[in-house]
């Protein structure tokens, strides 16, 4: 029996989509009809967003999610928002994230960015009965020498996932999370580039033998957006190729 996901009435929003994972979503989002805008932190990024797709158009706005007053005036503009993709993500290379300020700062735009916003949506959220995707990471259930930070911020993201899933449940929005395995974007570009060994360790690990696309990751978040995962919150799905099984 053919299954079809319609998210035709719905307004998705998308954090840090105008690039990357997010931009993978987005494409998906606009794939199942929903209308969708995505937002970039820097005026560069929105001008440099691809906003015409095969699939419709997507609108762009620039925010910063560590930017209360921002925010705030955005979702001023909205009349209404079905689904939020809390997608924003920074992390800083070079064994730096040890560093206290650097540590604060991933967590400020990874996971309390991810709360910031989700707590400026409810209001909306409520009256439309939506959703929340959050956007976590093989490192919500790795640790990482390399990058502290930014692993301990994906691990609060998997909790807190769970956290406003029971939370707000009764108030009938859902919460949920993707935990992406290996995805080449703009944050793992450097990766590939300076470790090739590295990025062939994650072929040779992964039991699919190769790296994901942010396309892979969109057919996901439609799914746990829609009606079709009406009973499922609180859980953080992972995305990996088979990376975290192996
Ligand atoms: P990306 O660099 O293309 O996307 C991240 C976006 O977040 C960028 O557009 C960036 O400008 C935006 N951003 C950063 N700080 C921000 C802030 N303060 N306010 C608003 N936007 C901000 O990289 P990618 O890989 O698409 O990352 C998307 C999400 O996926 C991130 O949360 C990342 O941690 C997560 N992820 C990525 C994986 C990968 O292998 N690429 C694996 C697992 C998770």
């Amino acid at each position: 029996m053919a299954y079809e996901i319609d998210l035709g009435d719905k307004h998705v929003l998308i954090t840090g989509g105008a690039s990357g994972i997010g931009y993978g979503i987005a494409v998906a989002m606009l794939q199942a009809g929903a209308t969708v805008t995505v937002t970039a932190r820097t005026k560069e990024s929105v001008e440099r967003c691809e906003t015409a797709t095969p699939h419709g158009e997507l609108a762009v706005r620039r925010l910063d999610v560590t930017n209360d007053l921002a925010i705030e005036e955005m979702l001023g503009d909205f009349k209404r928002l079905d689904i939020l993709v809390n997608n924003a993500g920074k992390v800083i290379r070079g064994g730096n994230e040890v560093r206290p300020e650097n540590f604060a700062d991933v967590l400020n735009t990874n996971l309390i960015g991810t709360l910031r916003m989700s707590y400026a949506c409810l209001g909306k959220l409520v009256i439309a009965k939506g959703c929340i995707l959050n956007i976590a990471s093989m490192t919500s259930f790795f640790g990482s020498a390399a990058v502290p930070g930014y692993a301990a911020s994906k691990a609060g993201v998997a909790n807190l996932t769970k956290s406003l899933g029971i939370a707000w449940a009764p108030q009938g929005i859902r919460v949920n999370a993707i935990a992406p395995g290996w995805i080449d974007t703009k944050l793992t570009r450097p990766m590939i580039e300076n470790q090739p060994e590295r990025y062939q360790t994650i072929i040779e690990r992964t039991p699919m033998k190769r790296w994901g696309t942010a396309d892979e990751i969109g057919g996901a978040a439609v799914f746990l957006c829609s009606p079709a995962a009406s009973f499922i919150t609180g859980t953080t799905m992972i995305v990996d190729g088979g990376y975290a099984a192996a």
